[in-house]
């Protein structure tokens, strides 16, 4: 079977062929389609990039129909079971999960660079007492480039490697001050005896005792979540860090642009909203309302559907399940019991059926935050952690192929063509 792509232009007749690699074709191949020398040639118009591949990538695998959601090859399920976030995060960067010895390398890696330069606290002090943290993070994150300047050198592996250190350690303790701001509590320098998830809990919820002990049940839960959280291939900000990362922006400052994409409501955000949405449906007997309201297009509900998901999240099942073992230790949400049965309804409801709208993983990651003691405000902030993983395996993998240069999509120019601007004096005339 021939692998190529045979084109009729119907305006002249004349026929292309556009060779097919991967399911696709490359785009300039339409830019030689044209009427005549002086045409631009074809190009493609997908808002949104809907079916638009912008890279190669060989970090993470989703399969949107079947509900499949693998890194470097392995399924979610698998991971979020056996392994750790950092070992996770190892497995994204670098394309195995690593030995005993990698392992135990690496952790001390991370755990020695959570600390943050002194002045980072004066920083963070000069936000508002009620600053939303995502906000804090994204101004923190793009501040940390002014101590790192040698991080503009990013086809230097080695200077690379130290930024992806420094940002996987330092995001969690930079998430962590911005919660203690918030609350008016001196902030709690990192724990180098503690796991990645406990010293972030320590950072969090210290107080004068010597030394923080974390719940195990709570720090595995945190840790789960942030396994699921740490990739989802080519999503609004990944696609963000790979864009600002293609000027050759420094690490820090194309992180700041991916956590600021992820804080949308579309995107991370969604999880605070559905706090909101629980907190204003109230009780169980008010959901067949909202649901009206909800097909009657007033409102959307908040954690359902996705770009790419049109089967259960994968991610949504494994957060149900650490929902129960939360709350064993928390005790029982009301919220979960409207959550429950908000998505009984809406999986038999033909609007929800027809549109294949299922349960992300915002819808329950929100319910377990709450029940640990988050405010929805420190949500996105939870979300950015380990996603950090991901963004610096994507800009990674940017930065290394040679395909890629500077992102730079075309338009489709629908403003007027040309005019001619008048003086104030032709005005005159012409108006007198
Ligand atoms: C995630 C999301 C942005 C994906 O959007 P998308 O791929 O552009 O899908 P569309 O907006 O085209 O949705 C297709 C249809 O389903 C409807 N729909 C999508 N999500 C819906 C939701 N959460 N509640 C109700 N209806 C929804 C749309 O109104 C549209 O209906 P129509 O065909 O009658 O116009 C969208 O589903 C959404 O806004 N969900 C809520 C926010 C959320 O949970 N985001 C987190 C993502 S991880």
């Amino acid at each position: 079977m021939p692998n190529a792509l045979t084109i009729t232009d119907q305006r002249n007749n004349k026929t292309y062929e556009a060779p097919i690699e991967n399911g696709t074709i490359r785009a300039m191949d339409l830019r030689k389609i044209k009427t005549d020398p002086e045409d631009f040639g074809l190009m493609t118009y997908d808002p949104a990039f809907m079916n638009t591949a912008s890279c190669k990538s060989s970090i993470t695998f989703i399969d949107g129909d079947k509900g499949i959601l693998r890194y470097r090859g392995y399924d979610i399920e698998a991971l979020a079971e056996k392994c750790t976030y950092l070992q996770v995060a190892y497995l994204l960067l670098h394309g195995e999960l690593p030995t005993p010895e990698q392992d135990q390398q690496w952790t001390y890696e991370i755990t020695h660079h959570t600390m943050l330069h002194e002045n980072i606290k004066n920083f963070v002090d000069g936000f508002r007492y009620d600053a939303h943290p995502m906000g804090i993070l994204v101004s923190t994150l793009a501040a940390l480039s002014t101590f790192y300047p040698e991080a503009k050198n990013v086809h230097d592996p080695e200077i690379r490697q130290r930024q992806i250190v420094r940002l996987i350690a330092k995001i969690a303790t930079v998430a962590a001050y911005s919660y203690r701001h918030r609350r008016g509590l001196p902030y709690v320098y990192p724990d180098n005896d503690l796991s990645y998830t406990e010293n972030f809990m320590n950072m969090l919820w210290k107080m004068p005792e010597p030394k923080y002990v974390a719940s195990p049940v709570i720090a595995r839960a945190l840790d789960v979540l942030f396994i699921l959280h740490a990739d989802h291939e080519q999503n609004c900000s990944a696609a963000t860090m790979r864009v600002v990362g293609s000027s050759q922006a420094d690490p820090y400052l194309s992180m700041a642009a991916a956590a600021s994409a992820l804080s949308g409501p579309l995107h991370g955000g969604a999880n605070e909203e559905v706090l909101r949405m629980l907190d204003e449906i109230g009780s169980v007997k008010n959901i067949p309302a909202y649901i009206k309201r909800v097909k009657a297009g007033e409102l959307k509900l908040m954690g359902f559907g996705h770009r790419v998901y049109k089967n259960y999240d994968p991610r949504a099942r494994i957060i149900k399940a650490v929902a129960n073992e939360v709350f064993e230790v928390t005790g029982r949400n009301e919220k979960l019991d409207i959550a429950i049965e908000l998505e009984r309804i809406a999986l038999q409801d033909d609007y929800f059926v027809q549109r294949k709208l299922y349960p992300n993983v915002d819808f329950y990651s929100g319910i377990i935050y709450q029940a640990m003691g988050f405010q929805p405000e420190m949500f996105t902030v939870l979300f950015a952690i380990p996603r950090a993983a991901g963004w610096l395996a994507q800009w990674s993998e940017l930065v290394q192929d040679p395909e890629q240069k500077i992102s730079r999509p075309r338009q489709v120019y629908t403003g007027i063509s040309h005019r001619t601007l008048e003086t104030a004096d032709q005005k005159q005339t012409v108006h007198a």
